[in-house]
């Protein structure tokens, strides 16, 4: 784990009407009192309002899930990253492997999402990682370091990374200490090379995390915070991951 505190993200993905997430809004920001990490919360667009209205006065920040590389104009259907600043948020998950391989995003969208990202005054979480098929043919390594240059900015704006495995994400098959440690040690070097401070930098993991497994993440080198899907919809579960991390 870096000097910084930790980011604790909850992915909530597409879940949750507005009723729902206001009450797991309000159970995690209960359950977010420890100052040992950061907690922050990514709902879908439609719950936004609700849940920065839940979460006033808490230390839990607010994150959209996606933002269009435009600042306005005619994109049906799209987010600005303006629209989430002005709902509160202050992060902005950017090429989640849901949108790289279910919506067929490349690296550079994501790379003009987050500069849109920066020019709202968001940080972009910019997320990495590879396929099961691209790991099992010894091409993992290539291809997130593929993505990270394709994906993050030269030197603009405060990011962050976060490293999620394809393969372990919504599976249970999390990846080990040691292949989390070799991966994050490969994007420091990439950070570097993109001229980042990495201390200001932090690369997040995410893929299948749970109260059970967190501490032991946390404590890799170079391990700056999770990104949590699952178990961030049980405010309970979401707790003790939050726990793990002070
Ligand atoms: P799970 O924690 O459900 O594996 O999801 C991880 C993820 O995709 C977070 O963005």
């Amino acid at each position: 784990m870096t000097d910084a505190k930790p980011l604790i993200a909850g992915n909530w993905k597409m879940n949750g009407l507005r009723a729902e997430a206001v009450a797991l809004a309000e159970a995690t920001a209960a359950a977010a009192a420890s100052d040992a990490c950061e907690v922050a919360v990514f709902p879908p667009f439609t719950a936004l309002d609700a849940v920065a209205g839940a979460l006033a006065g808490s230390p839990v920040a607010l994150g959209g899930q996606d933002c269009h590389e435009a600042e306005a104009g005619a994109h049906t259907s799209c987010i600005s990253a303006a629209m989430l600043a002005d709902l509160g948020c202050r992060y902005v998950i950017l090429g989640h492997s849901e949108r790289r391989h279910g919506r067929r995003e490349t690296s550079e969208t994501v790379r003009d999402k987050a500069r849109a990202a920066f020019r709202a005054g968001l940080t972009p979480i910019v997320c990495v990682g590879e396929t099961r098929a691209q790991r099992i043919r010894g091409l993992g390594d290539e291809a997130v370091v593929d993505q990270v240059f394709g994906s993050v900015p030269h030197a603009e704006g405060p990011i962050m990374l976060a490293y999620e495995p394809v393969w372990a994400i919504g599976t249970g098959k999390t990846a080990t200490v040691e292949e989390i440690a070799g991966m994050h040690d490969i994007l420091g070097g990439v950070l570097e090379a993109l001229e980042r401070d990495c201390e200001g930098s932090p690369i997040l993991y995410g893929g299948s995390v749970t109260p059970d497994n967190a501490a032991e993440i946390l404590a890799v080198e170079g391990v700056g915070g999770l990104l949590v899907g699952g178990a961030s919809l049980d405010a309970q579960a979401f707790g003790e991951i939050i726990r793990a991390a002070g």
